[in-house]
């Protein structure tokens, strides 16, 4: 499923050139536990920059990193507790944090995952191709910035109505920006112009598909997995009642099938947005939460671990964008007991993050939750990423008042019913799994024995976290000889 086949003359280009560059790889192991990282990497990054383009940048794609934008090496997993006030639910709802990744979001381990098996296999030439980055955003970001950190070519590919930060930071690092048409759920079109490029480029690129590519899917499953499992013994929680993550690639919620293991009775929650409830109701449309919902089941979701689909209105979204990021907002919040020193942390949830509370708070009431239960979700990146939307909204609303405060209050928090909910049942989550088969068989060539294997085979899920020990000793080999060389 992950490809480390050697091809051995690439293999030693790609050696080649990470010694010319100074180039060491991180392990899974290390991700997992940075103190595990050599000294003289630690001193480095004293010096370095969080978006810096350095490769010693590379050792920064962990939850661990010391908020600080230059200088941080590594702390406790970074995460916040969302305070009852902003929840109004009993649950405890606990967030990770993605801005301290660099390029902001933690998509920058995703494209890791996937590019560091190509790389070290020699299954991905740095030297001679480029690789290609398909997303609705983040992902080609953190693809495009690896890329330069590995010093090789890259292509980004987003939809054109993706947020201005985003094509702004891009010029600047990938090679080549693709604009498709439409928004965020017309992944289609990122495909077609995938197809594309494989016809016009053949062999000069690598495409490296978040929506099917079980790095992803391992990155999550290991990484964000164990950050969780951490943070549970930072706070001494013995017991994970659900794990909520939006899901785009479908590479987030991998970290549920982890934590299942750790936890059998955890719910995990797929949330979506209600203007696109594609596992809902089968549905489509555009919406508003920037990252997710793209009108398709992503090949590495594994659906037969999925216990419910939360589908989240994004108006509901974008007003908490508002409360959480208007003076009026703040200061309501403080109003209702939100302690004032939790003010700094509202600008950690981007929109999806946002999504994601909506989606934990939901599942809290649907599952009568008290206080000693203990919901996990994640903010994938953080308002860094959407000043021009808050601008964009400041003038399309006008001012945000004390009364807008109250009335969001009410409507988008309070307001949260079990509606646009489903518990899936066995043949639900079939139902859902079926859907796989008109955009991976139909539309993009994959053998339905595959699709049925997913479904079938108990073993399919279980092989792809035994294959983190096996890209790590080929990680290790590739960096002894980078060095020894
Ligand atoms: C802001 C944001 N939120 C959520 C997601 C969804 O994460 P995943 O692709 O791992 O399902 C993405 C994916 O790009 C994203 O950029």
């Amino acid at each position: 499923m992950i490809n480390i086949t050697l091809n051995e003359s690439v293999r030693k280009k790609n050696i080649q050139r990470c010694r010319e560059k100074g180039i060491l790889l991180p392990t899974f192991a290390q991700m997992k536990n940075p103190e595990a990282i050599p000294g003289e990497i630690k001193e480095k990054l004293k010096e370095t920059g969080l978006w810096d383009v350095d490769p010693v940048n590379l050792f920064r794609i962990t939850w661990q990193n010391e908020p600080k934008e230059k200088g941080g090496v590594y702390g406790d997993v970074n995460f916040i507790e969302i305070p009852k006030s902003i929840s109004g639910v009993d649950a405890r709802i606990i967030a990770l944090v993605g801005k301290w990744f660099p390029t902001g979001a933690h998509k920058v381990g995703a494209t890791y995952g996937c590019l560091a098996p190509a790389l070290i296999s020699g299954n991905f030439n740095s030297t001679e191709q480029k690789a290609v980055w398909p997303s609705t955003g983040n992902y080609c970001r953190g693809g495009a910035y690896n890329s330069e950190l590995l010093g090789c070519d890259s292509i980004a590919i987003l939809p054109e109505e993706m947020s201005q930060e985003r094509f702004e930071w891009l010029s600047r690092i990938a090679g080549e920006v693709i604009a498709t048409p439409g928004c965020e759920s017309n992944v289609k079109e990122i495909f077609d112009k995938c197809h594309e490029l494989n016809g016009e480029r053949g062999d000069d690129i690598v495409i490296f598909n978040q929506f099917d590519e079980f790095g992803n899917y391992l990155w999550h499953y290991e990484i964000t997995g164990s950050a969780i499992e951490s943070v549970c013994k930072k706070l001494g929680i013995k017991s994970v009642n659900g794990y909520v993550s939006s899901t785009g690639s479908g590479g987030t919620i991998a970290a549920g099938d982890y934590l299942k293991t750790l936890f059998p009775n955890l719910k995990i929650g797929a949330a979506e947005a209600l203007q696109c409830p594609t596992l809902l109701r089968n549905g489509f449309g555009g919406h508003r939460i920037e990252g997710i919902g793209d009108k398709h089941v992503p090949w590495i979701h594994n659906v037969k671990n999925t216990d419910m689909i939360i589908a989240v209105d994004d108006e509901d979204c974008i007003s908490l964008m508002r409360l959480f990021n208007e003076k009026e907002g703040i200061s309501f919040l403080e109003r209702v007991g939100m302690d004032r020193d939790f003010a700094a942390n509202l600008p950690l949830m981007g929109i999806s993050g946002i999504g994601n509370l909506i989606a934990s708070i939901k599942m809290a009431k649907y599952y009568e939750m008290d206080g000693d239960d203990v919901i996990f979700t994640i903010c994938t990146d953080s308002m860094e990423m959407y000043d021009s939307r808050m601008k964009e909204y400041r003038e399309k609303q006008g001012a945000f008042t004390a009364e807008d405060a109250r009335a969001v209050y009410a409507r988008s928090v309070e307001g949260q019913k079990i509606d646009s909910m489903k518990e899936l049942n066995y043949y639900d989550r079939l139902a859902v799994h079926n859907l796989k088969y008109y955009t991976w068989v139909e539309q993009q060539g994959k053998d339905v024995k595959d699709l049925n294997s997913q479904w079938y085979d108990k073993s399919y899920w279980k092989d792809i976290p035994e294959m983190a020990d096996k890209i790590d000793k080929l990680i290790e080999e590739f960096n002894r000889e980078v060095i020894s060389g």
